[in-house]
């Protein structure tokens, strides 16, 4: 790319372009005598290029060169374009989209005001560059964009990402990207001015249809139109497949959910239309897909002639390398919606979500979600990529912005807790998931500069005690309007992520053998640590506020005495069960509180706090038939209406980031050494669950995980690939015995200690005030009780304390056999005589 950087400009259109109007055609016509040896393509744009020679489309990549920060790196594609030269006459084309540099991104709200606010960030008109090396035995010649090209407008007449694609099949120039087309009319390219240093080549997979999806059903609204379902909330686009007469419109409107009435709802794409518009040719069978816009949607609205459709899933194609499955239906549909959430998000860059006037690069999302993220596929060429636009948006700004790439104008240009410090985070899991310390050399720059930032804000004490901070984002009992007023004392939340900051830093200095740096961050950290607890935790553990965010953040992050952590671990087990096990936590506390919970031996309370299917809870959106994670735990709430708050988007990743939570602690697996050369295989069943498989492959190869428990026995297997070792801590072992192995298979059976049933939901032993939460038992239990102990005060049991148990309740009362065993019944356990 060295030879890009020195030849090639950007060349646009001489004649005027509307705003969302028609997209450019550019098209090269040249002559080799013989076929070269090699030819490569090297292509980019401001917008969205879709590059073609003599007619074939080049390559498999889509919305190339997907969003980057263009002002500092614009990535250029390569492409083997060898097979498509002739002796004699070639063309080059391109049709270059509007796409994220020209085009409307961003909510208008917070940018400029004025007309055209969201849109022209980074250019004010498409722009293409490409350069052709063709490689003689002695030569290389090269056709570059330069005014020699000549450009013309054609078929597409919108392509916005946000509004949608119009495609007129009539108005396309048939052959343009042909020899020997009559280019008449055509006028010639004039010169872009843009910096040919900002061009870098591609290092992050590049976006492509991933997997088509059939329709589940096509059915009629009650107001009469065609609705769609393709049964998977995605981003992407429909292909269209048509017959009809030539002038005819069909029209593609998508959304993620429809009403309660079954009508289109594009309530949650705020002011993005999302609509695609094709008008036929006519004479045939015409198939047709969007190529400058995508969409977040499940369902479509079909105005129009169709034959097919089929929805094309779109996002960065990098190698999947995790997977989960465990004997619960929800918890794996539950996974399930991570993935796709994920699968949606990484559309070239980490995104909050793909269907609004947003899909940005919101750096608290994707801190959240990155763990999981590295777990299940490989990041590292997109975050890879993404944290390089972050630094170069840092360097600029001198902060980390809320967005990377940053098209809010400087819109809360301040650091801030799980936002901007996942400049620190996010090279850290990277490092941690793949052992290859270049990661932080390359952002150690970036890392230091945030810690800095903050450093220098902290107050006397050494807290974070000052400016803008998002908290708790989304804690379920914020107010609607305002997601950042939740219960969690923001700065504490800073606080507590900053002391997870420091203590990074002062890690990654010492890895990288920056001695002076690793002894400043030690001492840094040790400042930020002591402070927190002055500030938020008494002597004794409780932490100022006492929310489960408050709580898993001061376990999770370490920020607690052996003593303190114990007793806030159990608060916050008391505090998980008073709350019913209803969640309660935001962006910021979400991944830590199962965490948290394990860590200090409320293991039982974290399954139950997963488990729980009403709202809110992980699970309640399962239950509703969500296929994604939603940006808020009641996006659709119980009444079966839609959130009314403007922010409610159905494929938000962030509160899925407990997936983490599945992988290291039912899955079981963490590595020991970064890059997983030595790992811990600690898989720890819990109440709810039989059995769980987990398959990783990691920079070694593939590790499998599995257990699964059936009567009294457990059944554990461990597989390792070659070069690595593993500490396996057998699950509910009577000895509790821990192994080290080598590469291979590894198998285990054996007896289950008494009363191990990892399999049962409710016990006898499940607080009182858990049940009756739980509809689906209590009212059973309840009705044995009025029949066979009436004096027992049953309808207070809600305000029971959490010691209070069916089995306390019973022994207090004296209850016979018949009556315990009723009970059991009721809870769905066992009786003596279906016991084995
Ligand atoms: C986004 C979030 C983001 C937040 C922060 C929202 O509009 O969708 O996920 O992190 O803004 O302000």
């Amino acid at each position: 790319m060295t030879s890009a950087k020195a030849e090639g400009r950007f060349v646009t259109p001489s004649f005027a372009l509307e705003p969302d109007g028609e997209a450019p055609y550019f098209r090269r016509e040249f002559t080799v005598d013989t076929a070269p040896e090699r030819a490569l393509l090297h292509v980019t744009a401001l917008g969205i290029v879709e590059p073609y020679v003599n007619g074939e489309r080049v390559g498999d990549e889509v919305l190339a060169p997907g969003w980057t920060s263009y002002r500092h790196r614009v990535v250029v594609s390569t492409h083997d374009v060898t097979a498509l030269i002739t002796p004699g006459a070639n063309v080059l084309g391109a049709i270059v989209g509007e796409g994220w540099a020209v085009g409307r991104i961003g909510f208008a709200a917070v940018a400029e005001s004025g007309e055209n606010a969201d849109r022209f960030h980074y250019a004010e008109r498409p722009a293409l560059f490409a350069r052709l090396e063709l490689t003689y035995a002695d030569h290389v010649d090269v056709i570059a964009t330069d005014e020699s090209f000549q450009c013309a407008t054609g078929a597409v007449l919108a392509h916005s990402l946000y509004d949608g694609e119009t495609y007129d099949a009539r108005r396309e120039p048939d052959g343009w990207h042909t020899p020997g087309f009559d280019a008449a009319g055509w006028t010639p390219a004039v010169v872009y001015p843009w910096d040919p240093g900002t061009l870098v080549p591609r290092t992050a997979e590049p976006i492509r249809r991933v997997e088509e999806l059939a329709p589940v059903s096509v059915t009629t609204s009650p107001s009469g139109r065609t609705i769609v379902d393709f049964g998977q909330n995605l981003a992407g686009w429909i292909r269209l497949t048509t017959t009809g007469e030539a002038g005819r419109t069909v029209t593609l409107r998508h959304a993620e959910i429809l009403t309660p009435d079954g009508e289109l709802d594009p309530t949650s794409l705020r002011t993005a239309a999302c609509v695609d518009r094709y008008t036929l040719r006519g004479g045939g069978t015409e198939i047709w897909e969007p190529r400058f816009t995508f969409h977040g949607f499940r369902y479509a609205e079909i105005d129009g002639p169709f034959d097919e459709v089929a929805a094309v899933v779109v996002h960065s194609d990098m190698p999947r390398t995790g997977w989960l499955e465990t004997s619960h239906e929800l918890v794996d549909r539950f996974h399930a919606n991570a993935v796709w959430s994920m699968r949606g998000n990484f559309v070239g860059l980490p995104t909050d979500c793909p269907q609004r006037d947003e899909r940005m690069g919101w750096t608290g999302d994707i801190h959240a979600f990155a763990p999981a993220a590295a777990f299940l596929y490989d990041v590292r060429g997109v975050l890879g990529s993404w944290l390089d636009d972050l630094a170069a948006e840092q360097r600029e700004k001198g902060s980390v912005p809320v967005t990377v790439p940053d098209v809010l104008g400087g819109h809360l240009l301040v650091p801030t807790a799980l936002w901007g410090d996942v400049a620190v985070a996010l090279p850290w899991i990277l490092h941690r998931e793949y052992g290859d310390p270049a990661v932080l050399r390359r952002a150690y720059p970036s890392m230091t500069a945030f810690v800095h930032d903050v450093e220098k804000r902290l107050d006397a004490e050494g807290l974070w005690s000052q400016g803008f901070q998002f908290g708790d984002w989304l804690d379920p009992d914020a107010p609607d309007d305002d997601a950042s007023g939740g219960k969690t004392d923001k700065y504490l939340v800073a606080c507590a992520y900053f002391a997870k900051t420091t203590r990074i830093m002062a890690d990654t200095a010492r890895i990288l053998g920056e001695t002076e740096d690793a002894a400043h961050f030690a001492a840094l950290d040790t400042r930020v640590r002591e402070a927190f607890r002055r500030e938020f935790v008494t002597p004794a553990g409780r932490v100022a506020g006492e929310s489960a965010t408050a709580y898993a953040l001061a376990i999770a992050f370490d920020l607690l005495t052996p003593e303190q952590e114990a007793k806030a671990g159990a608060r916050l087990a008391e505090v998980v069960t008073r709350a019913k096990f209803a969640i309660s936590t935001g962006f910021a506390g979400t991944p830590l509180v199962l965490p948290a919970l394990s860590k200090t031996g409320h293991l039982d309370e974290a399954y139950r706090l997963l488990l729980r299917k009403r709202c809110p809870s992980f699970l309640y959106p399962v239950t509703q038939g969500a296929t994604t994670i939603w940006e808020r735990w009641d996006a659709i709430r119980p009444d079966g209406t839609m959130h009314p708050a403007e922010m409610t988007s159905f494929n938000h990743y962030a509160l899925g980031s407990a997936v983490d939570w599945l992988h290291r602690t039912v899955g079981g697996l963490t590595p020991e050494e970064p890059g997983y050369r030595r790992m811990r295989v600690a898989p720890r069943p819990g109440p709810g669950l039989d059995h769980a498989a987990l398959r990783h492959i990691t920079v070694h190869g593939e590790v499998r995980v599995s257990w699964r428990v059936t009567g009294t026995r457990m059944d554990v297997g461990v597989t390792i690939p070659p070069g690595t070792t593993a500490t396996v801590v057998l699950p509910a072992h009577p000895d509790a015995a821990e192994e080290h192995v080598d590469a291979g298979t590894h198998a285990w059976s054996y007896d289950l200690p008494d009363g191990f049933r990892p399999q049962a939901g409710n016990t006898l032993d499940t607080p009182l005030p858990v049940l009756v939460g739980d509809p689906d038992v209590w009212p059973e239990v309840a009705a044995v009780f009025a029949a066979r102990l009436p004096q027992v005060p049953i309808a207070h049991a809600a305000k029971a304390g959490p010691g209070t148990t069916l089995r306390t309740v019973l022994d207090r009362y004296d209850a016979d056999a018949a009556t315990r065993d009723a009970v059991s019944a009721a809870l769905g356990e066992p009786t003596p005589e279906t016991r084995d």
